[in-house]
């Protein structure tokens, strides 16, 4: 789901079928009511948690790389559940990352810690794979025990086995995920509310092997969703964000680097743009979206849309730093406010990190997908194209919220 819950429960699929002008003085109207709601939060309905620092792989494209097992002290599940009470309003979806999510052991409290605290709706772990048992045995407490929570685990696999060995310097980091993956599929057939899928970064070291990585993956876990992401960084797809704000997360460009946005373009065209086909048009129109805007930023370094970092996400790293999202740096730190996310998130400071921040724009997948579901104009694109099949008109502007 995401994409603003599917524009607030499925009211667009209503809005959808009415006749164009109608549908779209429809949508127009109905958003600025949401935008302004969304104006009015208190705390983000979008949150990524970064539950660990440490890790068992040395991925070239890691951003994260430099923080990785450096023994720094992490928030404690105890901290973790003050947080989840201090939220004024139940998570839409919290993503759990790190670092490896896989290796903190008690992973799955937190995730039900969030669901029974919060009201948390949706969890979305990405994982390397390796610690199959861990994985397993975590996702099965957490369906057991949270019934009406939706569980999402994105499996990372960069490419055929040698290559995704070599490139997460892990020997055998491949067979271990796939396994994974295979035994969370195994439990998905007995759990409508688990949903697993393969996570790709497209760079430069798997480019020419996609097409025929996808075909595998298709054909070895035909019930798997495979996404992709773009190789980013603070200086990788990402524009006009004040130096002082600036976080320093970035791949190592020594090892890895991106291609460009025509060879993504083609990649998208020929291969992805199949593979995220799915029977829910609007969805599949916003994921289309997304890689053509992403192609578009990349192309023009351009804002395309107003984001909503700082207002519907956040993020909140191991040392209890906030930030609006990982583009930018922590701007504050829940330790100072007794872990109470919604005094920190009303403060002088994430004030004035929304204001820095006016003007940026990047390719981060998670913040693009919540925005847009903000932004009318491609909230009607992705209404018409449904009906249309033709291509995007795609262009840059700083204001498009109606
Ligand atoms: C930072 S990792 C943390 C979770 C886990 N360790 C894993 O690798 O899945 C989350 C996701 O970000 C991806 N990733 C890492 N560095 C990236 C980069 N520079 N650009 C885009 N995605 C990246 C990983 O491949 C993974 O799919
Ligand atoms: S991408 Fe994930 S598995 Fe790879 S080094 Fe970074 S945190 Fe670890
Ligand atoms: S566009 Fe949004 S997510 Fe990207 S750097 Fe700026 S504030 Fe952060």
């Amino acid at each position: 789901m995401a994409v603003a819950t599917q524009i607030e429960e499925n009211g667009l699929k209503v809005l959808s079928a009415l006749p164009k002008p109608l549908r779209n003085a429809g949508i127009r109207t109905a958003n600025k009511f949401r935008v302004m709601q969304m104006n009015r939060l208190k705390t983000p309905l979008y949150i990524t948690l970064y539950v660990t620092n440490y890790c068992n792989a040395k991925c070239d494209h890691c951003f994260y790389w430099e923080e990785l097992n450096t023994g720094k002290p992490e928030l404690s599940l105890e901290e973790m559940k003050q947080i989840a009470k201090s939220l004024k309003h139940p998570l839409r979806t919290i993503m759990l990352t790190g670092g490896e999510p896989f290796l903190r052991k008690d992973i799955a409290d937190i995730i039900i810690a969030f669901h029974k605290i919060n009201g948390t709706r949706r969890v979305t772990i990405p994982s390397n794979g390796i610690n199959t048992d861990r994985i397993v045995n975590a996702v099965k407490k957490v369906l057991e025990e949270c019934p009406k929570l939706f569980l999402h685990i994105q499996i990372s696999i960069d490419g055929p086995r040698e290559m995704h060995d070599k490139f997460r310097r892990v020997p055998g980091c491949y067979d271990k995920a796939t396994e994974s993956l295979r035994q969370l599929l195994a439990i998905k057939k007995a759990n409508k509310n688990l949903a697993c899928s393969v996570m790709t970064t497209v760079c430069n070291a798997n480019f020419e092997l996609i097409p025929d990585f996808v075909k595998l993956i298709k054909t070895e876990f035909p019930e798997a969703m495979h996404k992709f992401n773009i190789l980013r960084g603070s200086h990788l797809g990402t524009y006009g964000v004040p130096e002082d704000v600036a976080s320093t997360l970035d791949a190592d460009l020594k090892k890895v680097d991106s291609i460009p946005p025509e060879k993504l373009e083609e990649l998208f065209k020929n291969v992805i743009g199949e593979v995220s086909k799915n029977k829910d048009k609007i969805w599949q129109n916003f994921q289309k979206l997304k890689w053509q805007y992403s192609i578009e930023m990349l192309k023009t370094e351009k804002r395309i849309f107003d984001c909503t970092a700082g207002r519907t996400f956040g993020v909140i790293y191991p040392n209890g730093g906030v930030s609006v999202c990982e583009p930018t740096k922590q701007f504050a730190n829940l330790h100072d406010f007794n872990m109470d996310f919604s005094e920190l998130w009303k403060s002088q400071y994430a004030n004035h990190m929304r204001a820095k921040t006016r003007d940026c724009n990047c390719i981060h997948p998670c913040n693009m997908l919540d925005s847009m579901g903000y932004d009318t104009n491609t909230i009607i694109k992705a209404t018409e194209v449904e009906k249309t099949n033709t291509p995007f008109a795609v262009t840059s502007t700083n204001n498009v919220i109606a």
